[in-house]
Formats: structure tokens, C-alpha cells, sequence
């Protein structure tokens, strides 16, 4: 079958002659229905990458193939959440912004907030939350729209250990059980750990300009125990490769 996105040999620097910044140097990468972490050092170029395959950024060279009927809801590091919205209204906010009307687009609001454990928020305002409900709400925010790519920039580096382990373990459980229309996740992270607990492949980065170093494939059943000696082998192999 046809890949979900294909990248072909990705260049893309920033800045003017004299002064490029080489920031992507030949990527070329196949994401199928799986989940799919990109993991780098900070600064390699790695929310630029996210960005190109989101279609927000072009790049300098090289061409990227989507499967028809692609779509993408994507998940920014940092909580972009308008302060004068309630929270479903921040979640309705994509579809209307697409012509969808208030009252179809709040019900499809309230069942994504439901699905991120947040029934019953939905007239709160997001400086009533914590960090870590403020990224549930990211998250149905980009779920809303029923994109068949989640892309995820670092979405739990924000926040503190305890809460970020917990939206991990609902994260993959969400995806696990299919009901969202979400095909493919790919997450960028610079947290070795974090990419062999959730992923189906790791794609290690050098740092920049970001080329592939290496691509993991993690076959542990999930949910997968951090204590246990295949997990750490795991990680121990990723580290061989990170710079
Ligand atoms: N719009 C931009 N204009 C100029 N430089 C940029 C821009 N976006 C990113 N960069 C630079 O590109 C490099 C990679 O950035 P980024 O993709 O954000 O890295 P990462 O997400 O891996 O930390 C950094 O040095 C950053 O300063
Ligand atoms: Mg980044």
C-alpha cells in the first residue's frame, strides 16, 4: 500500500546568502499507519521537520508525497490557547474557522473534551487549568478537526514528570483503541525514554543539520514497563546513536 507521507531528500536552511543556517540536510522518510517518533537534540531541526510535513514550512529541496485524503491536527510544544475562549470554544474554534456552524462545531467540541478526560470543563478558561489540562485541550483541539496525521511537537516536555507520564500512558491508550480517525501519529521528542515507550519506529536525528542517524523499530508490547531489561536494551541502543 501507498505510504501515508513520503519525504524525499528534505533540504531547507533559514537565512539570508552569507549567513544560511543549514537546518535540514537530506531527509528522506516513509510514515505508514504507526506511530512514529523523530527524536533529536534540541536545536537539530526537528519542529522545523514537523513543520515541512505539516505543509507550514516549505522546503528548499526535495518533495513531499501524501496519501489522499490526508489530513493533519497538529499538537505545538507550548499551550496556544486563546485566553478569551472557553475551553470548548477553544476546541470548536478549528472547525468553525472552517465553516462549520457554532452548534455543530460545540458538539463535536464536548465529545473530543470527553475523549481527553476533560467532560465537565468545558466552560472553564484556560488560566483555570493546569499545564497538564491545558494540553488535553490542545490535544482535542487538534483532534477536533478528525485529522488521519496527529503531529505532536514535544507535547509533554512542558509538563511535570507525574503529569506527563499520565497523558503519555491516555495518549497511547487513545490511539490503541481507534476510536479517534487518527491513522498515523508522529511526535518529535528529544526524551530517549519517552520515544521507547510510545513508538512503533524512532528516527534518531544528528544534530543540526538534522540528517537520519538510524531508525529503531520497538516491538515491545504495549503497555511497556520502563523497569523492564528489554526496555532498557532498547534504550540503551538508542543512546549508541544519539549525539
Ligand atoms: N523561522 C526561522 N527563521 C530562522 N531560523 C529558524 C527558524 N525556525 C527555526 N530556525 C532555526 O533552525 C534551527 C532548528 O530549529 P528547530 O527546528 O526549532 O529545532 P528543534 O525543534 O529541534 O529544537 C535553530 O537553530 C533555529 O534557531
Ligand atoms: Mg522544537
Amino acid at each position: 500500500m501507498q505510504h501515508l507521507i513520503s519525504l524525499v531528500n528534505i533540504v531547507k536552511s533559514f537565512g539570508e546568502k552569507g549567513k544560511k543556517l543549514k537546518v535540514i540536510d537530506g531527509v528522506s522518510l516513509d510514515v505508514d499507519e504507526e506511530f512514529l517518533v523523530i527524536l533529536g537534540p534540541s536545536g537539530c531541526g526537528k519542529t522545523t521537520l514537523l513543520k515541512i510535513i505539516a505543509g507550514v514550512e516549505k522546503p528548499d529541496e526535495g518533495a513531499i508525497k501524501i496519501r489522499s485524503n490526508t489530513t493533519y491536527g497538529f499538537v505545538f510544544q507550548s499551550p496556544t490557547l486563546l485566553p478569551w475562549l472557553t475551553v470548548l470554544d477553544n476546541v470548536a474554534l478549528p472547525l468553525m474557522a472552517k465553516g462549520v456552524s457554532k452548534g455543530i462545531a460545540r458538539e463535536k467540541a464536548s465529545k473530543y473534551l470527553s475523549l481527553v478526560g476533560l467532560h465537565g470543563f468545558e466552560d472553564f478558561y484556560p488560566h483555570e487549568l493546569s499545564g497538564g489540562m491545558k494540553q488535553r485541550v490542545n490535544i482535542a483541539r487538534a483532534l477536533v478537526v478528525e485529522p488521519t496525521v496527529l503531529l505532536m511537537d514535544e507535547p509533554f516536555s512542558q509538563l511535570d514528570p507525574l503529569t506527563a507520564e499520565a497523558l503519555r500512558a491516555e495518549i497511547l491508550d487513545l490511539w490503541l483503541s481507534g476510536v479517534t480517525t487518527v491513522k498515523a501519529i508522529v511526535m518529535v521528542t528529544h526524551n530517549v525514554e519517552e520515544a521507547v515507550l510510545m513508538a512503533d519506529r524512532i528516527v534518531i536525528l544528528t544534530p543540526r543539520p538534522a540528517k537520519i542517524v538510524k531508525i529503531i523499530e520497538v516491538k515491545l508490547p504495549r503497555p511497556r514497563d520502563r523497569r523492564a531489561k528489554e526496555f532498557q536494551d532498547i534504550v540503551d541502543k538508542v543512546y549508541e546513536y544519539v549525539s
